[in-house]
């Protein structure tokens, strides 16, 4: 069994003053609210039922979803990270039993591929185990993400790989490898257990990367070269590119 969650209680600071109107997350892109493109994306995926974790002041997107059957909610009351606000959503997906949840930012997009039904698939063709979307991004960006430790050649274009680990934003020196991992991951449900004792790390937040590194220490975990182009809506600029890459996949009838 797979559910999904969607941690939505940022701040969103990279966008104010709009931020203080409309949650991020809820933006429009074309008619549609990002959101909502994202909730359906983890159903297309597979996913049977998707949380999606909110603060106080974003009751507006409990509202949207107010009559969507396999959509839920949790509270984070405290931005104390994305690893945190994870873990608030543990329990309403069922993630003290077996199986595997996808985790898909609110604040993400991936233009060109359904990218949570790549990573099923590649956790399906390696006995269920985790996997993460990766976009190559430039030097000079590599110090704002995680990055994927490849084990082994790196494919020439989209595909998987068998990965050792994720380092949170290192510099371009120690990275190994141009690999960030890009908004969407599907994670064995071992990983609420090792968020549950993260200590908090970069900037005294709860880091879902950290959970992984040690996750990956002891289980296999994936990562999937995407073929699509990572969308980060969190900030105007990167709005602005989110609206012109669907309107150009719109004309493309994709
Ligand atoms: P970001 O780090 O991009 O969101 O988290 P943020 O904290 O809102 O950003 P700024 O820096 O203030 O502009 C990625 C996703 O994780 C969620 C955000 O809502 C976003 O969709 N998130 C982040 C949480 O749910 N809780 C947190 O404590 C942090």
């Amino acid at each position: 069994m797979m559910n999904a969650i969607i941690p939505a209680a940022g701040l969103g600071t990279r966008f104010l003053p709009a931020t203080r109107a409309v949650p991020k997350e809820m933006l429009p892109i074309g008619a549609r609210p990002a959101l909502d493109i994202i909730v359906d994306e983890a159903r297309a995926a597979g996913a049977e039922k998707t949380v999606i974790v909110i603060s106080r002041a974003k009751e507006l997107i409990r509202r949207y979803f107010e009559d969507a059957p396999d959509v839920a909610f949790a509270y984070q009351e405290e931005q104390r990270g994305l690893g945190h606000a994870v873990l608030q959503a543990a329990e309403a997906a069922g993630g003290g039993e077996p199986g595997r949840t996808l985790v898909l930012l609110g604040d993400a997009l991936v233009a060109g591929c359904n990218a949570s039904s790549l990573l099923a698939e590649t956790s399906a063709a390696n006995g269920g185990a985790s996997a993460v979307l990766l976009e190559h991004v430039p030097r000079e960006r590599i110090s704002r993400y995680g990055i994927a430790a490849p084990r082994g050649a790196v494919p020439p274009g989209p595909g998987p790989l068998r990965i050792d680990g994720i380092v949170e934003k290192p510099s371009p020196e120690e990275a190994p490898s141009d690999l960030a991992v890009a908004g969407r991951y599907l994670l064995d449900n071992a990983i609420f257990g090792f968020l549950a004792t993260q200590a908090p790390g970069l900037k005294g937040e709860i880091q879902l990367t950290d959970a992984i590194r040690r996750m990956a220490a002891g289980r296999p975990l994936y990562g999937y070269v995407s073929p699509g182009r990572r969308l980060d809506i969190g900030n105007p600029d990167g709005y602005f590119e989110a609206l012109c890459a669907f309107r150009e996949a719109a004309a493309k009838g994709e």
